[in-house]
């Protein structure tokens, strides 16, 4: 493909509707982002044993990860360098000591290098013997791994780990603070749904604070009547009634949350909702954490100011409520999204129920919060794909923001400075030169 004038498509405000309906654009995202970034391939706790393994997308590259016998983790193309078969056709399973390839049962150790070639003398006075690097598994150009999440980069240039998440490591470090032993442990099942939208309209909605009083207000509303009664006969209602009714506050309240946006593109929603209910399960993981690591560090962790973070351009971390949602793009209409949540480890049951109500009633695209975002985003791609206007506006709170080291803070919540910002990064991306 001929170089794009990708500028041309993104003023400050505004940008052309084409960046999320056309196959060029989307292969060059896939080129120039996703197989160059660092992708969240899975948690360490997906994959515990020996020869366990978790097919994985990055940009359109079938991958898996898989644990070698040192307890590593390698990230392999999940292609045999014979013929081009894919190794394993499970999402998920156990390799035993090996990969065998199911055509010609040429076999690989874990860490991708050739173990054996059957009926070798064939290939004798051939470039294809096990010495040959090209007879290995390839693999992918870096993995590394922040607090337990594994990440993997196709590209061997280009910013370190931690480098790349820079302050969106937060996400992962305000997760496991919140277990009393410093780390999770994934819930082994995700939902796993397509949605009918491009990519990016998920990571805009994210920091997207002017949207739930509209979309998401009648479950709002009938969440918060249901609460008040019970809290009329009780003195008071779970949790979880509250984060569904906290969806309808008012608009005022949503342009108090500020949103601040990091310059590759990476972000942080403000908490907005209260997670510190005095009911005795709370006092007793509160007393936990204080145990572990004192009352001044129980109080920071548990007082930090996260709804979720973004880890452009693909990642949204909940992390007071161990949730994680991941975009594998298909094509510019399609976005596969895995939708995770973890157990916080030596934390009482009762909290890990708290982020799985969470989880089902939010989160889930079974739910009426999820569902709606959903319908919103479908009904985009289609007012995109017509010839009803060339262009997406993004001017709201323009110029009202203040800007500190690339850093920008939102003065209102509801600023559309998070979409600006984003493509800011994008257009950094797709020039090659977000280094
Ligand atoms: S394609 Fe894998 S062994 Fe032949
Ligand atoms: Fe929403």
């Amino acid at each position: 493909m001929g170089r794009m004038n990708f500028q041309s498509l993104v003023e400050p405000d505004r940008v052309h509707k084409s960046v999320y309906t056309d196959q060029k654009i989307f292969d060059a995202e896939m080129e120039n982002i996703f197989e160059k970034v660092w992708v969240y391939c899975g948690h360490e706790s997906q994959i515990p044993n020996t020869g366990d393994y978790y097919a994985v997308t990055i940009g359109r590259q079938p991958m898996m990860m898989v644990r070698a016998a040192d307890g590593s983790i390698n990230v392999l193309h999940n292609r045999c360098p014979h013929r081009g078969v894919q190794l394993v056709g499970n999402l998920k399973g156990n390799t035993g000591g090996a990969f065998v390839c199911s055509y010609h049962a040429w076999s690989f150790h874990l860490d991708g290098k050739v173990r054996a070639i059957p009926l070798a003398r064939g290939y004798e006075g051939t470039a294809m013997n096990k010495s040959n690097p090209d007879c290995n598994v390839k693999r992918a150009a870096r993995v590394d791994s922040y607090r337990g999440f594994v990440f993997a980069s196709l590209a061997a240039e280009g910013p370190t780990l931690p480098e790349f998440l820079g302050d969106a490591r937060i996400a992962f470090d305000d997760m496991c603070d919140r277990s009393p032993l410093g780390e999770v442990e994934v819930v082994p099942h995700c939902h796993r749904m397509i949605q009918q939208s491009n990519w990016k309209f998920f990571m805009e909605n994210q920091l997207d604070a002017l949207h739930p009083s509209v979309t998401h207000q009648s479950t709002g509303i009938s969440a918060g009547r249901v609460e008040k009664r019970i809290k009329e006969q009780n003195g008071s209602a779970p949790l979880h009634y509250h984060y569904l009714s906290t969806f309808a506050s008012s608009f005022e309240q949503w342009d108090s949350v500020q949103t601040i946006n990091f310059p590759r593109g990476h972000g942080i929603l403000k908490a907005y909702m209260g997670l510190r209910p005095k009911d005795p399960d709370t006092l007793e993981y509160e007393a936990l954490l204080q145990k572990a690591y004192g009352e001044a560090k129980t109080e920071e962790y548990l007082s930090r100011s996260i709804h979720h973070v973004l880890v452009y351009p693909y990642l949204s971390v909940q992390s007071p409520l161990q949730q994680l949602r991941c975009l594998r793009p298909i094509s510019p209409d399609k976005t596969l999204s895995e939708i995770w949540h973890f157990r916080l480890k030596g934390a009482p049951e009762a909290i890990y129920r708290r982020s799985l109500w969470y989880y089902n009633l939010v989160n889930s695209p079974a739910t009426m919060i999820n569902a709606d975002d959903l319908e919103n985003w479908t009904k985009a791609q289609w007012g995109l794909t017509s010839n009803g206007g060339d262009w997406v506006s993004f001017h709201r709170n323009y110029g009202d923001d203040r800007v500190e080291n690339g850093v920008s803070y939102s003065n209102h919540g509801t600023s559309e400075v998070v979409m600006r910002s984003q493509f800011q990064a994008w257009t950094k991306y797709m020039h090659g030169d977000a280094a």
